[in-house]
């Protein structure tokens, strides 16, 4: 799907050659004018015969409307034109416009009044509206919208929400991509595979680590969980250097779980299938480099991908086998199903080595989360009031909302172990908390957070499909760091000072 940026007045729009126009029409829109004006005098007798009516992402279509160049023009209302209401109305015209006959879109945003603003998110939703999975259903009917022109009132004001929404659209695809990929469509070496193609962009590089250099590494933790399984682990280590050799980057780290049958602690079959998506992180990370590979944002990032299978075998690891992660740490795996934090663990320990600014893990990690948060926010953890603000906010700006959650040293209680200097599991109470603890164990000094995306990755149901999060909030927060770093450097050097003494 291509995207164009236009300054266009709503008389320019009128007469823009398109299959279709798409109008956001705020409330309180000025709709005085006359001549020249067949798009707000369609808006005006829509309004004055009440067939537009009020509430975001109500919409009226017309058909060859008198004086405008489309021949389908669909009104919808925008309310008061924030992120989330610009949103609901692109996503309610996109579904009316998403037919066979319309390739060449306008969409109409100028009748906003911070109209640059809500670049980012239409084009997002534009592009969510209309994803379609065809890579094992080539029967599906695959996108047929395949240029998109917004028009604004400035399109050089809006340069860089557009480009920034772009990337992220890129992203959101590629972690869709990936995350509904079957798991035999989507194996370990595979996701090494789509990390090796991102290391060929810009910027990009790609090492992927096998079996043998993880075991020298000392990863007994993530090699205990791989070892039930015919496919090979992989660790993708990938690094995008968009600043300084000197400035440490942030470093990404996504649980890449290509399937979780739950291993010898075997899940039900109930909706098993969806333990595809366990490596909704992982993709989210690739995402997330395709995203910098596009924007070139001055920042360095690594992106780190521990990725297996979770399977029963006669060679699985069992429940009571004690590991020794790469930390040192010895780990007794309670439940082969809490699989995630012992992949993860070795990655985290592997992280320490960049000297990093911040690490954040993404992980569909617990079903207790889902309980906590449902679908609408992600888990958010970290010790780093700095950091979760951070976080917190990008994903406000990015309409990729995420929630604070507590990591009091009590909720470690359960983890301990008689037989190791933990266990893995902690009990049913808490259990996204108690699972954050065991993690926080492997991050010793570091501005670590965790985001459990375990709610948030993908749908069930009928829309059951990957969603892309947190590809959006990810990205926003990384342009929000690039921004610190480029403009005001010795304001993020204070910063991280300040952040080292308040430990
Ligand atoms: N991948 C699952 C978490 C999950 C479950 C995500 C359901 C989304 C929906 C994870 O590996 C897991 O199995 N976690 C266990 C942990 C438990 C054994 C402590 C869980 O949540 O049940
Ligand atoms: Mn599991
Ligand atoms: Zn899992």
């Amino acid at each position: 799907m291509d995207f164009e940026l236009k300054s266009l007045s709503h008389q320019q729009a009128a007469r823009l050659p398109v299959d279709a126009l798409l109008v956001l029409v705020p409330d309180g829109a000025d709709v005085s004018g006359t001549a020249d004006a067949a798009l707000v005098n369609l808006i005006r007798e829509a309004n004055r015969r009440g067939d537009l009516e009020p509430g975001v992402g109500k919409a009226l279509s017309c058909y060859r409307p008198q004086d405008i160049k489309a021949s389908w023009v669909v009104l919808v209302r925008s309310g008061d034109g924030s992120a989330s209401a610009v949103r609901k109305a692109v996503l309610a015209g996109m579904a009316l416009l998403k037919q066979p006959g319309v390739k060449k879109l306008g969409l109409l945003l100028s009748l906003l009044d911070q109209d640059a603003l809500a670049v980012r998110v239409a084009i997002m939703a534009c592009a969510d509206a209309t994803y379609c999975f065809t890579t094992t259903k080539p029967s599906a009917k695959a996108r047929t919208i395949s240029q998109v022109v917004l028009g604004v009132s400035d399109a050089t004001a809006a340069r860089t929400e557009f480009a920034a929404g772009k990337a992220q659209v890129t992203g959101v695809e590629l972690a869709k991509e990936w995350a509904n990929r079957p798991a035999n469509h989507a194996t370990p070496s595979m996701l090494a595979d789509a990390a090796r193609k991102l290391g060929r962009k810009p910027g990009i590089r790609t090492e992927v680590l096998g079996p043998k250099e993880v075991a020298a590494l000392g990863m007994g933790a993530f090699i205990a969980v791989a070892q039930g399984s015919a496919e090979p682990l992989r660790f993708i280590v990938m690094h995008y250097s968009g600043a300084a050799k000197t400035s440490a980057p942030v470093v990404l780290v996504g649980k890449g779980i290509t399937f979780d049958t739950g291993g010898i602690s075997i899940k039900p079959a109930a909706e098993m299938d969806e333990m595809k998506f366990d490596m909704g992180g992982a993709a989210s990370v690739l995402g997330t480099f395709a995203a910098l590979a596009e924007l070139q944002p001055a920042i360095n990032v690594v992106g780190l991908i521990p990725s297996c299978e979770n399977m029963p075998d006669g060679l699985a690891v069992k429940p009571g086998d004690v590991v020794t992660s790469m930390s040192g740490q010895t780990i007794e795996v309670l439940n082969t199903d809490a699989e995630g934090r012992l992949i993860l663990c070795d990655a985290l320990t592997y992280a320490a080595r960049f000297k990093p600014r911040s690490v954040i893990d993404i992980a569909t990690l617990t079903g207790a989360c889902v309980i906590a948060l449902g679908a609408v926010r992600s888990g958010l953890f970290s010790a780093r009031n700095e950091l979760a603000q951070a976080l917190g906010q990008a994903g406000d700006q990015s309409l990729d909302l995420c929630w604070r959650m507590p990591l009091d040293d009590e909720y470690a209680e359960g983890l301990k172990s008689n037989f190791a200097d933990m266990g893995n599991v902690a009990g049913r109470a808490g259990g996204a908390i108690t699972a954050a603890k065991f993690l926080q164990k492997f991050t010793a000094d570091l501005p670590w957070a965790h985001l459990d995306i375990a709610g948030t990755a993908w749908k069930s149901g009928t829309a059951k499909g990957a969603t892309g999060r947190p590809v959006p909030l990810l990205l926003q927060y990384l342009i929000n760091e690039a921004g610190v770093a480029t403009k005001a450097p010795a304001r993020a050097a204070k910063a991280t000072v300040k952040a080292a003494r308040q430990k």
